[in-house]
């Protein structure tokens, strides 16, 4: 295994992007930018990164806005949940340990909205604990490798087996790159890869299914985004930011006009997970 760790690091060495989030070791940083990167790509989260480590340079700053404020700072990125989650987890840090984030794995998974993906990337990258950090990136590398399907446990368990004592940032970070722009999910890059030599579906020369379809950690196809409820909550969140609707306006801020009991189940679960209020016929930004 030692001859494997050492081929991916020394590529990644010479290969790996020049990210802003990799220039850092603050933990609150880390649990930013990996928000933003769990479900947004790297170039359209580079520069909302920066400028929201700006308006919000500590978890004190962050849960001391209204969630509104965060989610102002969050659109364009999508699934707006995550900045009401990045607020909760910031209030957690403030009232159960004193605006500081917690140091290690356990007390990480405690905060609200901060989830054993997360988690692990904090130990990672801003503490460098030799953890497996599972994105859906890394869990088709690790898939792949070993060369079958993993269920939730064991994937977890062998990416944490892979990393090479004391190199939990370099390697993690060399894996998440492997998956970016090597091992993808359509068409993967063997000839380009610095593993492919210990890579088990390889070596069995690319059967059907490939394993990482359904293993742990990975995510299927994206639904269809145009004409979705997801495309009419984006609209409305984004009109919200401008100011507050009322509800008779909705639909036609969802871009269905015609469509009001649409509008009123979006309104509905906007509100139910903190996103909107709901007063006196006016939809707001919490
Ligand atoms: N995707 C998730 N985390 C990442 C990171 N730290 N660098 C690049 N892409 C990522």
């Amino acid at each position: 295994m030692a001859a494997m760790q050492d081929a991916l690091l020394d590529w990644a060495a010479t290969a790996h992007r020049d990210l802003p989030w990799r220039r850092t070791r603050d933990p609150w940083a880390v649990v930013v930018s990996e928000l933003m990167l769990h479900q947004t790509q790297v170039a359209r989260v580079v520069p909302r990164y920066e400028l929201f480590l700006r308006r919000f340079p500590t978890p004190a700053a962050c849960a001391a806005a209204p969630v509104g404020e965060v989610v102002r700072e969050w659109t364009g990125l999508g699934y707006n949940r995550r900045a009401v989650n990045l607020h909760r987890a910031a209030t957690a840090v403030v009232e159960r340990h004193g605006g500081r984030l917690p140091a290690d794995l356990g007390g990480l998974l405690e905060l609200p909205g901060i989830g054993p993906y997360t988690a692990r990337a904090v130990m990672a990258f801003a503490h460098e604990a030799d953890v497996g950090v599972l994105d859906t990136n890394a869990a088709r590398v690790v898939a792949r490798t070993i060369g079958r399907r993993l269920a939730g446990r064991e994937a977890q368990r062998r990416a944490d087996s892979l990393v090479p004592a004391g190199q939990g940032w370099s390697w993690n970070q060399a894996v998440l790159d492997l998956g970016a722009g090597v091992c993808t999910k359509r068409a993967p890059r063997c000839y380009r890869c610095p593993v492919s030599r210990w890579c088990a579906w390889r070596a069995a020369g690319r059967p059907e299914p490939d394993p990482a379809v359904g293993s742990a950690g990975t995510t299927g196809a994206q639904p269809i985004f145009a004409g979705s409820d997801r495309e009419g909550r984006g609209r409305l969140v984004r009109a919200l930011c401008q100011g507050p609707v009322p509800v008779g306006a909705v639909g036609a801020a969802c871009g269905w006009p015609d469509d009001e009991d649409r509008a009123a189940r979006v309104v509905g679960a906007l509100v139910a997970e903190g996103l909107a209020t709901l007063d006196a016929g006016v939809v707001r930004l919490p």
